[in-house]
């Protein structure tokens, strides 16, 4: 270290500079029975950490957000709350670690008020729901898919949700959660008395032999590890028909840990008054093969005999697959934001619209599964970016399927498994490349 430096310039002290970027930026999950390893709450516990918060805070990977402005992409508006720190910020952690971690006077430390209260959960005022009772995954599988249908009397006869959240019960083993309703009811049917039934991927879309009803989904949140509420912006709201059922897909991912119990919960609250745009998800990508007019997968470098293939081959430290999709709507739609989405090989994502032989990034995405996200944009809906038909959307899936990826090689060791050819598929140890892409639609009249 420069050992002038501190001297020089005076080092910044816990107490005025460094406990506010903490409280502003950290404490959410770093704080005693938060997600965070570890509490940041007093002096000890920060001194302690501070080579560390220096190294993480300095590659960016804490406070955890993937969405990067990079030379390949600058996204036409700011995101809402983005939780990118500055460079100031950063500096002023680095400068306080080489000085020595002072503590400096406690009387310089900021107001009580200042200190951050931000939830990762909806206010006391939301409505919260869960299951029956607790599920066990069973031993025999390693991903298992689990649906559960809640009872929900606050929208049986339809409603407008303004936020959402997944309260994973048991984050060990609990992959990733997808929620949505179903308007005609038939998965409500294929519940047990616990409320739950099996819904292995592929059997949710679709009457079952000896089923009158089809099921009838419509998407409204995605949540996996890392995910936050999803609070709609004033007078935006998802749609919920009335009698439609909720149901709750859990992906478990049980691996080599042990077999433990878990009860995920989910949290919304209802809009006070009419919206005036309802939030529509269009899910791009995940093609297996090209489709006739160009849309799908495109070709990529690891291609076999001219094979056009979805296939991350075993050690490829860098190889992508491309996906694109034409928007058919009948009018052009203002998005809202996007839902980049891969498994634990994913290390990129990046979304492009194309039109008239331009190209306009909308996020770039440095993956990572332990922190996905709703990415969504801040302005008014009548400032957002519109979609139009015709328009084409890219999507670019970069992935490592090395043991230099962490994320990949620590489910790798606890199943005993080397890198291997890594194919499409719903499997945790299979890939996507998806994005869903959040819509407004103007509420009909
Ligand atoms: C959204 C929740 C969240 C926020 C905000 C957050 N962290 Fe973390 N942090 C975590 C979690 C969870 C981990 C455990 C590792 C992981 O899952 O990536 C972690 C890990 C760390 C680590 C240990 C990394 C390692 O692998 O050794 C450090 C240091 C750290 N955080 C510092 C910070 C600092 C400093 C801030 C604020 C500038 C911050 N974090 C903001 C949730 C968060």
């Amino acid at each position: 270290m420069p050992a002038n430096l501190a001297t020089l310039e005076g080092s910044p002290t816990y107490h005025r500079d460094v406990a506010p970027i903490l409280e502003r930026r950290c404490i959410k999950c770093h704080h005693e029975g938060g997600i965070g390893p570890f509490a940041l709450t007093d002096y000890e516990q920060a001194r302690a950490m501070a080579p560390v918060i220096t190294v993480e805070t300095g590659a960016r990977r804490m406070p955890p957000w993937g969405a990067h402005d990079t030379h390949e992409c600058v996204p036409p508006l700011p995101w809402r709350e983005d939780e990118r720190m500055s460079d100031e910020e950063i500096m002023t952690l680095r400068r306080w670690d080489l000085g020595g971690a002072p503590e400096g006077d406690s009387k310089d430390s900021p107001p009580a008020d200042l200190v951050s209260t931000q939830s990762l959960e909806l206010d006391a005022t939301a409505i919260d729901i869960a299951p029956r009772a607790a599920y066990l995954p069973t031993s025999s599988s390693l991903d298992e898919f689990r649906c559960f249908v809640f009872d929900a009397p606050e929208i049986e006869s339809g409603a407008h949700i303004s936020a959402i959240h997944v309260v994973p019960g048991n984050r060990r083993i609990v992959h990733h959660v997808t929620v949505f309703t179903d308007r005609s009811g038939a998965l409500a049917k294929r519940a047990g008395p616990d409320g739950s039934f099996d819904c292995p991927p592929g059997s949710l879309d679709r009457a079952l032999p000896g089923e009158e009803v089809a099921p009838q989904n419509a998407t409204i949140l995605a949540w996996a590890p890392g995910g936050k509420p999803l609070r709609l912006p004033d007078g935006v709201a998802i749609e919920i028909a009335p009698k439609s059922k909720i149901v709750m897909e859990v992906h478990y991912s049980t691996g080599a840990r042990s077999i433990e119990p878990d009860l995920t919960r989910l949290q919304f609250s209802l809009a006070a008054t009419k919206p005036k745009y309802l939030v529509g998800v269009w899910g791009v990508g995940n093609f297996g093969s090209p489709l006739e007019n160009g849309d799908g997968l495109q070709p990529g470098e690891n291609d076999r005999d001219g094979v056009v293939e979805f296939r991350i081959p075993a050690q490829a430290e860098s190889h992508a697959e491309t996906m694109v999709a034409t928007f058919t709507h009948g009018g052009a739609l203002p998005l809202f934001g996007l839902r980049p989405h891969a498994h634990l090989a994913g290390v990129e994502i990046k979304v492009d619209v194309l039109r008239n032989g331009a190209t306009q990034c909308m996020l770039q995405d440095s993956w990572d599964f332990h922190w996905q996200r709703i990415y969504t944009y801040e302005a008014a809906p009548e400032h957002l970016p519109m979609l139009y038909p015709g328009d084409r959307v890219r999507i670019r899936c970069s992935y490592n399927n090395t043991m230099m990826n962490r994320r990949l090689a620590q489910e790798l060791r606890e199943r005993g498994l080397r890198p291997m050819d890594i194919f499409g598929g719903p499997d945790t140890l299979s890939e996507m490349c998806l994005a869903d892409l959040l819509l407004l639609v103007k509420t009909p009249e």
